[in-house]
């Protein structure tokens, strides 16, 4: 009897965690309605309002989203803010030389004198959310085209942000959420002047490289710190010497006890996308079509890279954000594919479609409505595949050929001349000397040949010749079709690869630059292959892809209303997001178990003197040597990364990992292998995110560098303390 009691309870708790598996990225300002219960079934110690809350100083005013593309967090009263190293990177790579390689060493600034300003970094915090799906979607109609439709919507939009109630130093944009069916206001501040406190060097930073990129276990101590500047007045400002350290109305306290296995842990940041939603042929298209094409551009472009930064130390330091950037996608969808084909991702899909259909079929009301939708996307996809394949062919290859950057730039400012002449000219060429004078700072022509010759050839053999520039093809038929000779040629002939030649030309009159732009080849090859793609590919890829977004906004209602017993999350879209779950380990395969856990021992496991990827610095050795790990230790132990289920995607790098008081007990910085397919297929039993370890990062800074003064700004706390 017991023994059957038992039994129904396990049963009764595995049917609730299938319907409420750890899945799910939330709208802050929904938690209360949607969350909060969940949460604190799973150990949530605090209140929904703890998290979000417009009125007094909640955890959201400690996250910021941290230079577009990743998530940063306040930890100290004077605006000292948390992010990953491979966030910052790019900041400690523009301020390395030869002589000064902050990427080899690490930084460290001693006061707030040495901290160092960075052109165009910026943290924008969100104020609040509000829901304005009426005002956006007033005046929108069921008949309306695609285009139609959505300049209703941005003329709804402008409206709406026009009359935000908001301070005049703040922000506001509206994005839509469920493929459009929802519209939200975010209400920001963005601060712009933000300075490089400290980084570790990458042998810490980034330890493991590319080999251990996306997999468990991990040994990284991937962060790097920031400080928020305000004016006199504690608000936004563009850089000024006299600018202050931001007083922020909310800092996190930070955890010194660390997690076990089973915590409640959640992640606070800005996920970037994602698509849970997907018909069954979109799902079959990545994983045959457009993974697998980009992931061979990728790997021959990263060859080209690899062998110049293994064999010279300045390409090291130019090419090494360029390359980390190209590399890290790469693999992605390689785990993708993978993650995508062993949780039969498909199946699944098709299975979840077949129950669709049959309750659709059901209901003549659905039925009328929702009948033929999955047919019409599949026969949408199916259209929709040859300009999808051609797409990523010419913009993984235009883009890793720089040539064409510059190209393209040159043109531009020449375009802007001929159109709107001399006043458009010079603030078009202020523009583009800005970005160039970046470019060419990370840039080697020989390397670009070399990537011009390899991708090229991609680019002729693997692609439909309808959709090739013709330009191009007369340039390989000119010289019997040697890629090699027409790259050597083409190089010879422009100037655009040679940074003090172009700036020149950039610093000349309007009519050298137009005059310029009409003859060079680069030029004229660069527009051939832009005019083609938007002839050839882009213009129908555009119209079949606005009905493809018709028809999901509708399947997405669809599923809405057809799954009632479903709670359902919108997909990523780079806005404010909550995700929870448990820390614990997983069982990728037959026989293999992981722990949730690693520890510096792990990193002297993998320590290979000298190594491009495992070198492990002197210092450390020796702390690790003699248990040297102060207050962050755990039981002669110092621990480095853990694991939990939250569902996280890019973005999400650099948020904070929070315990069930809200105290930061980690930093997000990556995923696991087997369950990188989480933004298409989220699979509870192998998706986790990886954190490092706040008492690492600790004592990295405070015993490593010997950084104590910004330990002392922190508030640490011991919640597990009774
Ligand atoms: N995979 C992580 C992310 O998607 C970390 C990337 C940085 N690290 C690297 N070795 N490239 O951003
Ligand atoms: N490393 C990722 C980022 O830069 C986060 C990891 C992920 O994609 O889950 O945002």
């Amino acid at each position: 009897m017991k023994y059957i009691k038992h039994l129904f309870v396990v049963i009764c708790l595995s049917i609730v965690s299938l319907v409420k598996a750890d899945e799910g990225m939330w709208l802050p300002l929904l938690l209360e309605k949607m969350n909060e219960k969940h949460m604190k079934s799973l150990g949530m110690k605090m209140s929904a309002k703890d998290i979000y809350s417009i009125n007094s100083g909640s955890l959201k005013d400690a996250i910021v989203s941290f230079n577009g593309g990743c998530t940063g967090e306040v930890i100290s009263s004077k605006g000292l803010i948390l992010t990953n190293h491979h966030c910052g990177f790019d900041a400690i790579q523009n301020h390395s030389t030869l002589e000064r390689n902050y990427i080899r060493d690490g930084f460290w600034a001693a006061n707030h004198g040495e901290e160092i300003p960075n052109k165009g970094m910026f943290v924008t915090f969100i104020i609040r959310i509000e829901d304005v799906t009426k005002q956006a979607l007033n005046g929108v109609t069921p008949v309306m085209t695609e285009s139609e439709r959505q300049s209703t919507i941005d003329k709804n939009i402008n409206e709406i942000r026009k009359t935000a109630k908001k301070e005049s130093y703040q922000d506001g944009f509206v994005r839509g959420f469920f493929e459009g069916n929802q519209y939200y206001m975010f209400i920001t501040e963005t601060y712009r002047d933000i300075r490089l406190v400290g980084a570790p060097p990458s042998s810490i930073g980034n330890f493991g490289k590319d080999t251990d990129n996306w997999m468990w276990p991990r040994h990284t101590g991937d962060f790097s710190m920031f400080r928020i500047y305000a004016n006199k007045e504690n608000k936004p400002s563009e850089y000024a010497e006299d600018n202050i350290p931001y007083t922020p109305k909310k800092s996190l306290n930070i955890s010194l006890d660390g997690v076990a296995e089973g915590d409640f842990t959640m992640v606070f940041g800005f996920p970037g996308r994602t698509t849970q939603y997907l018909q069954s042929a979109a799902v079959e298209q990545i994983m045959t079509v457009n993974d697998p094409a980009k992931i061979a551009i990728r790997e021959k472009a990263l060859a080209v890279i690899d062998g110049y930064m293994r064999s010279d130390e300045q390409i090291k330091i130019q090419y090494a954000a360029k390359y980390a950037g190209i590399q890290n996608s790469y693999k992605k969808w390689q785990g993708e594919v993978l993650g995508l084909t062993s949780t039969n991702a498909l199946g699944k899909k098709k299975t979840y479609e077949a129950e669709f259909q049959k309750r659709v079929n059901g209901n003549p009301q659905w039925k009328a409505q929702y009948g033929t939708l999955l047919g019409d996307l599949e026969a949408a996809y199916g259209e929709i595949k040859p300009y999808g394949y051609a797409r990523d062919y010419y913009l993984e290859i235009t883009s890793k050929i720089e040539l064409f950057t510059i190209a393209g730039w040159v043109n531009s400012v020449s375009a802007a001349a001929l159109k709107d002449g001399e006043k458009a000219f010079t603030q078009r060429r202020d523009q583009a000397r800005n970005v160039l004078e970046g470019l060419f700072g990370e840039y080697n022509s020989e390397v670009d040949v070399k990537l011009f010759e390899t991708l090229i050839e991609m680019y002729v053999k693997d692609q439909d010749q309808k959709y090739q520039s013709p330009f191009l093809r007369k340039l390989l038929s000119e010289n019997g079709n040697d890629i090699n000779k027409v790259a050597t040629k083409l190089y010879e002939e422009t100037i655009l690869h040679d940074a003090k030649k172009t700036m020149q030309l950039l610093n000349g009159t309007m009519e050298d630059v137009m005059a310029f732009a009409k003859k060079d080849k680069a030029i004229q090859l660069y527009t051939d292959l832009v005019a083609t793609y938007s002839n050839e590919v882009s213009k129908k890829l555009n119209e079949v892809q606005a009905r493809i977004n018709k028809l999901n906004r509708t399947y997405m209602q669809a599923q809405m209303d057809v799954f009632k017993e479903k709670t359902f999350y919108p997909d990523a879209n780079s806005t404010l997001r909550v995700t929870y779950g448990k820390v614990k380990g997983y069982n990728p395969r037959d026989a293999v178990k992981y722990d949730y856990y690693t520890y510096l021992d792990g990193v002297m496991d993998k320590y290979v003197p000298g190594d491009y990827e495992f070198d492990v610095p002197e210092k450390i050795q020796t702390l690790y040597k003699n248990k040297d790990y102060g207050q962050y230790g755990t039981n002669g132990k110092m621990p480095v990364c853990f694991i939990a289920q939250n569902h996280t995607t890019g973005g999400n790098s650099g948020s904070p990992a929070l315990d069930a008081y809200g105290n930061l007990v980690g930093l997000n910085f990556d995923r696991v292998w087997e369950g990188t397919m989480s933004d298409i297929n989220y699979d509870p039993s192998i998706c986790r995110n990886i954190m490092v370890d706040i008492r690492y990062v600790l004592f990295i800074v405070d015993k490593y560098a010997g950084a104590s003064q910004l330990i002392k700004e922190m508030k640490l706390v011991h919640p597990k303390r009774k």
